[in-house]
């Protein structure tokens, strides 16, 4: 057998994701290896606006992402020419900065003779439980960041039912405007959850959309209105801020705790191996304390992938790109960029 004994080199993927407001790039190898993740957040260019303003995304992605190739180069101490393959987020997204990323990544695979393979953003947080725990299908996941809220029984690369999503914001956007109506600032996840450690969840009353409803949508809007109207009628006193921080925290908690719950329960047949959370605002240590009782309650183990893999990465990338090469999913140079792109309709 020819080449049997030679040694094979391992797969090593680059990753670039420019699909929202973060410019990253990411290496990783089949070994599942972080060699480098480099992520430039744009978080002062969109502050003064409360949010993401899409043609300031997609032209600080175009300043950023050169030298981030670079440097993510430098970090993992490799070339060009020790790479296998290119992935780029291609879309769910801004298009705008979904372009950048796509024709960084199809530009350096055309000169480098490279296989391309062009990434569902959502694909890519739900594969990143098997680089960080190596986790074996099917597994239920809540996708939860500042686009998208979704729960999904994930069966294999390229495989997934959709269970529920919200029916109006996303998790993160509730989070992101209750910020806003609080005065806390951008982006909001991080400064609810400050605020909410010194609150009390008691204090504010607040709706919980959808709760104990039939199948695991989820609904935030409402929550949402509940909130500006109570600060209308309020001075937005500290104390009042932080009380009214913790009562939206803890009414998300519990409205994805409830969903989870029905999720898990409707999935038992298919035997998951586990509760996995992913998305931005998996990073919330409540959500995270309250999921993981969900899982025990069901037997089964709560994998949340450290927060920096939670967050937009360029390594979720490398990595999905790393799970569809390994099965030959590779893609042509004119796959388009797409703004919005189902999992479901991935298959
Ligand atoms: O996945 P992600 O980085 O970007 C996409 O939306 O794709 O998620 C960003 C979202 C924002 O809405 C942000 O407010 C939220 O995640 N987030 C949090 C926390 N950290 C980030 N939400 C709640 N608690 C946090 N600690
Ligand atoms: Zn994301």
């Amino acid at each position: 057998m020819p080449g049997f004994f030679a040694s094979v080199a391992p797969m090593i993927l680059m990753g670039i994701e420019t699909s929202c407001d973060d410019t990253a790039v990411g290496i990783v190898d089949a070994e599942r290896r972080i060699l480098a993740n480099r992520v430039a957040a744009q978080t002062e260019r969109h502050q003064p606006y409360g949010g993401v303003v899409p043609e300031i995304a997609a032209r600080a992605h175009l300043d950023l992402i050169d030298e981030l190739v670079r440097r993510a180069l430098e970090e993992a101490k490799i070339t060009f020419g020790d790479l296998t393959g290119i992935a780029a987020t291609c879309g769910p997204g801004l298009i705008g900065g979904v372009m950048v990323g796509a024709m960084t990544g199809k530009a350096i695979a055309a000169v480098r003779g490279l296989p391309f393979i062009g990434v569902n953003h959502l694909e890519a947080h739900a594969l990143t439980p098997r680089l960080t725990n190596d986790l074996a299908f099917p597994y239920l996941l809540l996708l939860l960041s500042g686009g998208h809220s979704q729960i999904l029984l994930v069966k294999g690369v390229g495989s997934y039912q959709r269970l529920g999503g919200t029916i109006d914001d996303a998790v993160g956007e509730c989070f992101d405007k209750g910020a806003k109506l609080l005065g806390l600032g951008y982006p909001g996840g991080p400064l609810i959850e400050r605020a909410a450690a010194t609150g009390d969840a008691r204090a504010v009353i607040l709706p919980r959309p959808m709760l104990g409803r039939e199948g695991c949508d989820f609904s935030f809007s409402g929550l949402k209105t509940a909130l500006r109207q109570i600060v209308e009628q309020n001075e937005k006193t500290p104390v009042f801020s932080a009380n009214a921080a913790a009562s939206l925290q803890a009414a998300i908690t519990d409205i994805l705790a409830d969903r989870a719950g029905h999720a898990l329960a409707m999935v038992q047949k298919d035997h998951p191996t586990a509760l996995v959370v992913a998305g931005g605002v998996a990073a919330n240590q409540a959500i995270r304390a309250r999921l993981q009782n969900v899982a025990a309650r069901f037997g089964l183990p709560f994998v949340a992938p450290p927060i920096a893999l939670c967050t937009d990465n360029g390594a979720m990338v490398a990595w999905a790109g790393v799970e569809r090469l390994k099965l030959g999913l590779t893609n042509k140079l004119d796959m388009a960029a797409r703004p919005r792109w189902p999992l479901d309709t991935l298959a």
